[in-house]
C-alpha cells in the first residue's frame, strides 16, 4: 500500500511539473476542452493520493503496534526465563523444592497409586485404611530388606492379628523396580522419625 502511495503521489509532482511548464510557454494554455478533461483527473488522482496517504498512516500505526506486540511479549518471555532462574537459585539455597525425581516423592506417589491408603494408616500419607497394619506403628522397628519383602510377598511374613492373602501379592509385578525402592525407602523414611539408615 505504501508502494501505491508513492506512485500516486509522483503523478501528482509530475502532472503539476508538466502543466506548470507548459503553462509558462503556450498562451492558450490551458484550453477549455483540456479544462474540462484535466481538472477530473487531478482531481482524481489528488483524491487517490489522499486516500492511500490515509491508508498508508494507518496501516504503518498497525505495524508499529505490532512491533510493539512483539517486542512486549518478548520481554515477558525474559521475564519468565528470569523467574526460572530465580527458582533455580531457590533450590540451590538448599530449599527442598517439590521436585518429581526426589525418590521421596515419587514413593508417595506409587504408595497412592496403587492404593495402599486403602488398607493401611500411614500419616506421612495421610491415609486411613483400617484393614492392614498402620504402617506408622508396624514398621517403625523394621528395616528396608523387611518392608520390600512385606510389599512383593506379603505372605512371608504375616503380621500378627491380621489375615494372610488380603494384601495383594502382584506388587512385585506391578511395580517397576525403580518405584518399588522409591516405594520402600519413601515408607522408611516415613516411618523412622530419625531418618537414618540402620
Ligand atoms: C487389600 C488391602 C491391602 C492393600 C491394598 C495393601 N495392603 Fe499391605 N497389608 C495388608 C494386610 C491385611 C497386611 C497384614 C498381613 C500381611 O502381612 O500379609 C499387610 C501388610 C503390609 C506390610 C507389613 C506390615 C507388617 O507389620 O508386617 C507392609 C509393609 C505393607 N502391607 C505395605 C503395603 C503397601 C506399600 C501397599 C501398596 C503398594 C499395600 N500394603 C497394600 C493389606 C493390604
Amino acid at each position: 500500500m505504501a508502494d501505491a502511495f508513492y506512485i500516486a503521489g509522483g503523478a501528482l509532482v509530475v502532472i503539476a511539473l508538466v502543466v506548470s511548464f507548459i503553462g509558462m510557454r503556450s498562451d492558450n494554455f490551458p484550453s477549455p476542452t483540456l479544462l474540462r478533461i484535466g481538472i477530473p483527473l487531478v482531481a482524481a488522482v489528488v483524491v487517490v493520493t489522499a486516500v492511500l496517504a490515509v491508508k498508508t498512516s494507518s496501516e504503518e500505526a498497525e505495524h508499529r503496534e505490532h512491533e510493539q506486540n512483539e517486542a512486549a511479549s518478548v520481554e515477558s518471555e525474559v521475564q519468565n526465563v528470569e523467574n526460572q532462574q530465580v527458582g533455580v537459585d531457590d533450590e540451590s539455597t538448599g530449599q527442598p523444592a517439590p521436585s518429581s525425581e526426589s525418590p521421596d516423592a515419587l514413593g508417595k506417589q506409587v504408595f497412592a497409586d496403587q492404593g495402599c491408603a486403602g488398607c493401611h494408616s500411614l500419616e506421612d500419607a495421610n491415609a486411613t485404611g483400617q484393614i492392614g497394619p498402620n504402617l506408622d506403628e508396624a514398621l517403625v522397628d523394621k528395616d528396608e530388606d523387611f518392608i520390600r519383602t512385606s510389599i512383593v510377598d506379603p505372605s512371608d511374613e504375616v503380621e500378627a492379628g491380621f489375615s494372610d492373602g488380603i494384601m495383594p501379592t502382584t506388587y512385585g509385578d506391578d511395580i517397576a523396580p525403580d518405584e518399588l525402592d522409591a516405594l520402600v525407602a519413601y515408607l522408611y523414611g516415613a516411618t523412622h522419625p530419625s531418618g537414618k539408615k540402620k
